[in-house]
């Protein structure tokens, strides 16, 4: 297929696909995909047809504003057509905007920066309100931009809209737009009740609250608190005593007097540095409302003026929007990836696109099931979400953009790694490499072992770990701790000094305590926060290998699954060998005993020990004195102050006698300590 074929074909495609979305979001209320999909896409289709103008139609979507509106309400023409923005993806596209802004502007870089109002973009709907002698007369959606829908019954309801305007001397007629959103605390409570009525919940505030605005029952409206910011002041030419406002600020303040209220947040900006720090600042900001990005006003009316719109936008605005969630982008090709556990995992290779701040290049399809689910094809456009996992997802596949050429994916039947037959339990969704040795789970373990939350090895990365796999045939983790410089200095990328380096950071790594290496054995269900209440309750792997999985399970917060993976783990030889192995290297390291101070209460005194005491060793007697102050001597002198007599005593306790010395029985030794345990002197140790 040629290269104009072949956009002919996606020009038809996107364009039929972005009508139906179109329609879906405007006319319905019921979109179809999330807006950061429609716009890269719309985005594509732009760009397509400006490489090839003679593919473009009149009705393509990017001919056009909007949908028509549906028709339970009155359309009414804008007296002053409601434009769109254009979006801005990132601060650079930002530049691009103000470049063209200034050539139209015919102005220099060197007359200074442009002053801008920064807005936050309110994620609602548009509403066009018109007042007559200070009166609201009507109230309007967006529509198609040139026409919208009369809602004035519902837009009455909105509290934070004037029913007059509160000046003494109004405009005959003034138009004001802004946006109606909902909080998102009435969107959650709104979505609660509908659950509760078995209605299906709004999809976002946005939809939310144009669904609302557009209810035939205002009662209904009423009951859902919308709320509205104001942000457009059409001022009636030639109107007023005073001077009409200058700036898009002004508008702003002069809004307020009239009673409506605006984004606090607003705030003028000198030049795209100010700009750029404001959308920084708020980028990452939780409000108590939807908000997708922020709006980029030139301030000054009158350059607003000599700028003006394109066909659909102003020139003198732009939206910038907040890194997306979700993205759509073509599938190249799947793999299958083995885990520490042996869990084989289908993962698409995409086109890198941008989302959310970073370059996705990979995406999870989790399992054979969600692959069959979604009917994946290599060639496919998928739609990625990130979603907190560092690894994004795919959520969703645009069948519409399959091409003919697209080939269906089902996972492999033997591990790619190690060539043994996979598994795949009943009742299970994970299909699994049964082989113990498979490298694959063998670098994946390893790079458990190291990562931040289990022993923290830094400099242990995934090629490292392949190396060391496949170069100096580690088969443990254990054999990490016997890797020397020499050997690691045979790798790539590895000179002397990252060499000692990482020898080092494995060593130290050996002061980690018991509940990380517990983390870091990697056994299944066991995150940070059970490795950490299994370490508080069994202090070292001897206890926890001791333990029945009933009494794991019954420990608060793990149960029965936990009890049962744990107790599983430690039954298994290969591992008990491994424990040995670590305990070998002193890991993990003996605990830092936590031990009450120990009073010196024998401070000064002398001791001599003789005969064999019933509970205590000659040596653990001597440190139990000294520990608290004492001294032990071999012989009995007049300086001694206690002899500790125990059976078969010989000439010390005649001498003693003879000296008349007290003598002390080794309970009457504990007694001198009067916080010590009786019965139980190991614990008393110092
Ligand atoms: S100004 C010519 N300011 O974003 C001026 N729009 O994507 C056009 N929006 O249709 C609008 N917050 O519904 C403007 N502070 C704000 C806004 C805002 C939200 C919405 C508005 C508009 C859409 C364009």
């Amino acid at each position: 297929m040629s290269g104009e074929q072949w956009a002919k074909q996606r020009v038809q495609e996107l364009q039929a696909l972005l009508q139906k979305a179109s329609i879906a979001y405007h006319v319905y209320d019921a979109p179809m995909m999330e807006d950061s999909v429609y716009d890269r896409l719309y985005r594509e289709l732009q760009e397509l047809e400006s490489a090839y103008p003679q593919l473009i139609t009149p009705d393509s979507p990017t001919q056009r504003v909007g949908e028509k509106p549906a028709t339970q309400f009155q359309t009414v023409p804008h007296r002053i057509p409601l434009y769109s923005l254009e979006n801005a993806f990132n601060l650079e596209e930002l530049r691009d905007w103000q470049e063209r802004l200034l050539r139209v502007l015919g102005r220099s870089p060197e007359q200074g920066e442009l002053d801008y109002v920064c807005e936050l973009k309110i994620d609602g709907s548009a509403l066009a309100l018109t007042y007559v002698n200070g009166l609201l007369e009507r109230g309007a959606t967006r529509g198609d931009g040139q026409a919208g829908e009369e809602i004035t019954q519902n837009v009455r309801t909105i509290r934070s809209i004037p029913l007059r305007l509160a000046v003494t001397d109004p405009p005959p007629v003034l138009e004001v737009r802004g946006e109606a959103y909902l909080s998102i605390a009435e969107f959650e409570r709104i979505n609660q009740e509908r659950r509760s009525a078995g209605d299906p919940p709004f999809a976002n505030p946005r939809n939310c609250a144009a669904g609302t605005l557009r209810q035939l029952d205002s009662r209904i409206v009423a009951a859902r608190k919308l709320s509205f910011f104001a942000y457009t002041l059409h001022w009636p030419e030639g109107w007023g005593a005073g001077d009409p406002p200058q700036t898009q600020w002004e508008c702003l303040q002069q809004l307020k007097i009239f009673g409506f209220s605006t984004n606090p947040l607003s705030q003028v900006c000198r030049g795209l540095g100010e700009v750029s720090q404001f959308y920084e600042q708020w980028r990452a900001a939780k409000f108590p409302y939807a908000s997708d990005g922020v709006v980029v006003k030139l301030n000054r009316l009158r350059l607003q003026e000599e700028a003006g719109f394109t066909q659909k936008f102003p020139r003198w605005a732009i939206a910038l929007k907040y890194p997306a969630e979700e993205v759509p982008t073509r599938i190249r090709a799947i793999l299958a990836s083995v885990g520490r556990t042996g869990a084989v995992t289908p993962v698409a290779e995409l086109d890198p696109v941008p989302l959310a701040g970073t370059t996705v290049s990979r995406a999870s399809l989790h399992n054979a099931d969600r692959l069959r689910e979604l009917d994946v094809h290599i060639g496919d456009t998928a739609i990625v979400r990130k979603a907190g996992e560092i690894i994004p997802e795919v959520v969703s596949i645009l069948k519409e953009l399959r091409p003919a050429d697209a080939v269906p994916y089902a996972l492999p039947r033997h591990c790619p790694e190690c060539s043994t037959p996979l598994t795949r339990l009943e009742g299970e969704a994970v299909t699994r490499c049964p082989n113990p040795q498979c490298p694959a789970k063998l670098r994946g373990q390893l790079q458990h072992w190291a990562s931040r939350d289990a022993l923290d090895i830094e400099g242990l990365g995934e090629k490292l770990v392949a190396q060391l796999v496949e170069k100096l045939r580690i088969h443990t983790v254990a054999d990490l701790y016997y890797l020397t410089p020499e050997q690691l200095q045979g790798l790539e990328r590895m000179g002397s000094r990252s060499s000692q380096k990482l020898v080092q950071a494995i060593q130290n790594s050996r002061q980690q305590p018991w509940e990380r290496v517990l983390y870091g054995l990697g056994i299944p269900h066991v995150g940070v926060v059970t490795a950490k209440t299994l370490a508080s309750h069994f202090p070292s792997p001897d206890r926890l290998a001791q333990a029945s999985s009933e009494e794991i399970a019954q420990i608060y917060g793990l149960g029965a699954e936990i009890g049962e993976a744990v107790a599983a783990w430690f039954a298994d030889a290969e591992h008990r060998q491994l424990l040995q192995a670590l305990q070998a290297l002193g890991i993990p390291a003996a605990p830092a005993q936590e031990v009450p101070a120990v009073a010196r209460v024998l401070a000064g005194q002398k001791f001599v020990i003789t005969g064999t005491l019933p509970t205590l060793s000659r040596a653990e007697a001597k440190t139990w004195i000294e520990s608290r102050g004492g001294k032990v001597t071999a012989s009995v002198s007049r300086q001694t102050d206690y002899v500790v007599v125990g059976a078969e005593a010989g000439s010390k306790l005649e001498q003693a006698q003879q000296l008349g010395i007290p003598l002390l029985t080794e309970a009457e030794l504990l007694a001198l300590d009067p916080t010590a345990e009786f019965g139980d002197p190991h614990h008393r140790q110092g």
